[in-house]
């Protein structure tokens, strides 16, 4: 699908869509096309119930006085903020799939104070909401498809407005390489293919190295390895950097889980829903995106993306439960459920992330406790930290790009709670409060760094679709840390 910017006009073929702001009051674009369609518009909205609310919209098919296939009527409110734009472009495109048109205009004339940041910002939610996972399907019809092969934003300054896309475009971007890596089945992606998607992005001008088992296991990352050892597949690290910003500047530091199956290795895990542990790589796709996003648009701050990419198996060289691992921290760790695996990865991950580069900040993402989807649903990411100026942050860039998240607690007492008598800890903390036990294991790995957690279990991937989403791998936390990044660290 193609997306571009002109200026106002109005094409003679394809759909259009025009605004309707609240109380029923016709943009000026929806005047000219009640006029020449000899009062249709105000016709049509006087047999619904269409108001000009936001979120609302009404179909005109094949009106008399314009060659035109349809007019879309879409309801403008009092005037929409950046997330309603979004979820006003997302919506478009999936009307013009659900119907059959292949091409769309909207003609932006009201109903927002920066007519080109508008147009830009709904262009971002038609291309959000156009992802498609379809590579393994060799029978779809062409009627079953995608239709919409071209959506222009009719605008004054479009140029302005096409400015303000090319970076949204690239952030677009990130989040489907998130969504294409969530999406992969895990006969195709596993650590070392993972591995090679990371040295991909190199043409972006992103550093790229990759550790492999005997570089670890050199480094004394027995927790992470621990977790691969029942694979057949080799574990990685991948490391992705981007240097934006001046030498002299700390790095922003991103950290996931890139469990690439989880099977729960020997604890192993029910079959009904197993599938569905193709995803558990989710944190690391998401780094991934975000390493592409703010290479692609040329970020000016300095940023590194740590990915530990294993398989969870069992097998019979497969970790036990009993096994007592030493992490690259030194810290000794009584596996009692190889279930509890990402904390493993993340704990040398984590580790050699701050002891390696020292950044000012470490955020990980993971799919890591199903406790969290209990708690919290599949509207908000658990958020766990030690630093209450980095959760203000993250907190505020989930709300301005709708990737929400919730803060979690964590103190003393349910640090005890993984305390251990045969070694330094254990990892898992019984029934209670899972996904804050799991935080504060990890927390024992960050040293004193401001760091972040978000437990993405819920946000990682949809059963619904949403006006920016499709079913599927969502790209969580893309947007989020983009913004963040974009609002408080770089230059
Ligand atoms: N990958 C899972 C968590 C998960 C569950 C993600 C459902 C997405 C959807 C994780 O590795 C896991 O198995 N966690 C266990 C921890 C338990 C053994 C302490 C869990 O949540 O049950
Ligand atoms: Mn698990
Ligand atoms: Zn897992």
């Amino acid at each position: 699908m193609k997306i571009s910017f002109a200026a106002p006009g109005r094409p003679k073929s394809g759909a259009l869509v025009v605004g309707v702001e609240a109380g029923k009051k016709l943009t000026p674009a929806a005047r000219d096309l009640d006029g020449r369609t000899g009062g249709a518009v105000k016709r049509a909205i006087a047999a619904s119930r269409f108001t000009g609310a936001a979120g609302q919209s009404l179909e005109i098919i094949a009106p008399s006085g314009v060659t035109n296939s349809r007019v879309l009527l879409v309801g403008l409110g009092t005037g929409l903020d950046e997330l309603a734009q979004q979820a006003l472009g997302g919506r478009i495109l999936a009307h013009m799939n659900r119907v059959g048109e292949d091409m769309a205009a909207l003609l932006l004339d009201a109903g927002a104070d920066d007519l080109p940041d508008a147009a830009a910002q709904i262009a971002f939610g038609a291309r959000l909401k156009s992802y498609r996972f379809d590579k393994y399907r060799t029978k779809e019809g062409k009627d079953k498809k995608p239709s919409l092969r071209a959506l222009t934003l009719r605008v004054a300054g479009a140029a302005a407005a096409r400015r303000a896309f090319a970076s949204l475009d690239k952030i677009a971007d990130g989040v489907f390489l998130t969504r294409d890596l969530v999406s992969a089945p895990p006969n195709v992606l596993y650590p070392e293919t993972f591995t090679q998607a990371a040295r991909d992005l190199a043409k972006l001008g992103l550093k790229v190295e990759v550790l492999n088992e005997r570089q670890m296991s050199k480094l004394g990352m027995g927790a992470l390895l621990g977790v691969g050892q029942g694979s057949a597949r080799d574990s990685y690290i991948a490391v992705m950097q981007w240097n934006g910003a001046a030498k002299s500047k700390r790095r922003v530091a991103f950290v996931g889980k890139g469990v690439t199956f989880d099977t729960g290795g020997i604890s192993i895990k029910p079959a009904g829903g197993m599938e569905e542990m193709k995803w558990d790589m989710g944190g690391a796709g998401s780094v991934t995106g975000l390493m592409m996003a703010l290479a692609g648009r040329k970020a000016k701050v300095n940023a590194v993306g740590v990915i530990g990419l294993v398989e969870n198996m069992p097998d019979g060289n497969a970790q036990r439960p009993g096994d007592i691992v030493t992490s690259m921290s030194g810290q000794t760790i009584e596996i009692i459920n190889t279930d509890a695996e990402g904390r493993l990865v993340l704990a040398d991950a984590l580790w050699y992330t701050q002891d390696r580069f020292k950044p000012q900040i470490m955020v990980n993402l993971a799919t890591l406790t199903g406790a969290i989807i209990t708690g919290l649903g599949h509207e908000y990411a658990g958020l766990f930290s030690n630093d209450d100026a980095l959760s203000e942050k993250l907190l505020a860039a989930g709300l301005a790009t709708d990737e929400k998240l919730w803060r979690m607690p964590l103190n003393d007492a349910y640090d005890k709670l993984i305390d251990c008598t045969a070694a330094d800890m254990k990892n898992t903390g019984g029934r209670a409060a899972g996904s804050i036990t799991a935080a504060q294991f990890l927390q024992r790995f960050v040293n004193k760094t401001p760091w972040a957690h978000l437990d993405i279990a819920g946000m990682a991937w949809s059963a619904k679709e949403r006006d920016t989403v499709p079913k599927g791998g969502t790209g969580y936390g893309v947007r989020l840390l983009d913004r963040m990044v974009s609002d408080c660290y770089e230059d």
